[in-house]
């Protein structure tokens, strides 16, 4: 298939699951002007799984395969750069970039800042959309900003794009009208606050899970806004990313087990992302993943540092959803204690749903409610049990 057709088709895959947004009807346009491929990079990596390693995918020697991770489907990213064995740049999935350009309420002529240009793709939409000369994107990384800069002129898009830090923004081009970020941040960075007029909007995944649009206040002094989705994407460079779960429990025997009085479906199901979100606001440090055991599905938890658990369906019940389910844990904390105790918080405080949530960022501090923004704060728990 060309590379014009594997675009069409993605385009339409899309339509089928509902993934363009009603009410911005110009970026399914923009992303049919400006498609994917053209900002892919000849070297991508693919993850070998039996190997548990990133292997090069590239153009020249295997176009199909290219191609084909170029378009994966709506929800798959295409890593771009590998470093120290984890992905640190990719070309976005296209549902997640879709809709973060919907929560942007982008309208043309507005001046925008993104941080993390990445392969520039998000950058060449944001532009198609607000016009030449109105986009600056920073970038971390000298060579990415150098290729995305080649790729941006060859699509013929007149923007800026800049190498720092995007923790700083870019105060040289303020205000702006719109802040976009494409990497997770856990604080939102005051500079972006500052660095965006007053009625202008914030758009940027937060924590390991959604991505939130915040609105700066009348005098400038805060910003507040609304959970929009599930965002996956990877975090600030610098970041501690922990060693993996396996790494973890290897380092420590399981040295207790004992039953888990829920069912796994809500962390496991369709509808996952809302237990999930919360459970990232109270225990930010645990990570908890779900994957296909031998027993049925598995959650995993752990700290990257030094205890792990696991919640797996009870041996000889149905495996499904709602099977009785063991907890098996290992190191100084005991997290699955410290998730049934979060997970009773969500429990009591009505089981809000992702779009529930929302975030504050004011000059010291910032927090996420539910509600509206004057409801309950979800502050971090402290760890059950450290012994
Ligand atoms: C998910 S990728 C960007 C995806 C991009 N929108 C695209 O579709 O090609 C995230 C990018 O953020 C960059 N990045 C990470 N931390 C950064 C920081 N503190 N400042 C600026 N860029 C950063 C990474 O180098 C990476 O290129």
């Amino acid at each position: 298939m060309r590379l014009d057709e594997r675009s069409a088709h993605l385009a339409e895959a899309m339509a089928e699951r509902g993934l363009w947004p009603e009410r911005s009807p110009w970026i399914r346009r923009a992303v049919g002007a400006l498609p994917r491929h053209r900002f892919a990079p000849d070297r991508l990596w693919s993850w070998d799984g039996s190997a548990g390693v990133y292997v090069p995918v590239d153009r020249a020697a295997d176009p199909g395969r290219w191609a084909a991770e170029v378009y994966a489907g709506p929800d798959a990213p295409a890593v771009i750069q590998i470093t120290g064995g984890r992905a640190s740049s990719s070309l976005s999935c296209p549902a997640v970039v879709v809709d973060m350009l919907d929560s942007l309420l982008l309208e043309p002529g507005r001046r925008v800042l993104e941080l993390g240009t990445g392969t520039g793709w998000n950058t060449a939409l944001l532009a198609h959309r607000a016009g030449p000369d109105r986009v600056t994107s920073v970038e971390v990384d000298p060579q990415l900003a150098a290729a995305a800069r080649e790729r941006l002129a060859a699509a013929g898009t007149r923007v800026e794009v800049r190498v720092g830090d995007g923790t700083a923004g870019w105060p040289q081009g303020a205000p702006y009208d719109r802040v976009i970020a494409t990497y997770a941040v856990e604080e939102v960075p005051w500079a972006w606050v500052e660095q965006t007029r007053p009625g202008g909007r914030i758009v940027t995944p937060w924590g390991r899970l959604g991505h939130v649009a915040l609105t700066i206040a009348p005098d400038g002094r805060s910003a507040s806004g609304w959970v929009q989705g599930l965002a996956q994407f990877m975090p600030a460079r610098g970041t501690d990313p922990g060693a993996p779960f396996h790494h973890v429990r290897d380092r420590q025997p399981p040295d207790i087990e004992g039953p888990f009085p829920r069912a796994l479906g809500p962390l496991t199901g369709p509808e996952r992302g809302h237990l999930l979100f919360a459970l990232r606001v109270l225990l930010p440090d645990i990570h908890v993943t779900a994957g296909a055991g031998q027993a049925g599905t598995v959650v995993w938890l752990h700290d990257g540092h030094t205890s792990w658990a696991t919640l797996t369906p009870r041996t000889g019940t149905d495996a499904g959803p709602d099977a009785d389910v063991v907890a098996r844990q290992g190191g100084p904390r005991r997290l699955a204690d410290e998730v049934l105790r979060a997970w009773t918080v969500w429990e009591e405080r009505g089981a809000p749903v992702l779009y529930d949530f929302g975030l504050t960022r004011t000059p010291n501090e910032q927090w996420v409610w539910s509600g509206d923004p004057d409801g309950p704060r979800w502050q971090p728990m402290a760890p059950a049990a450290v012994r």
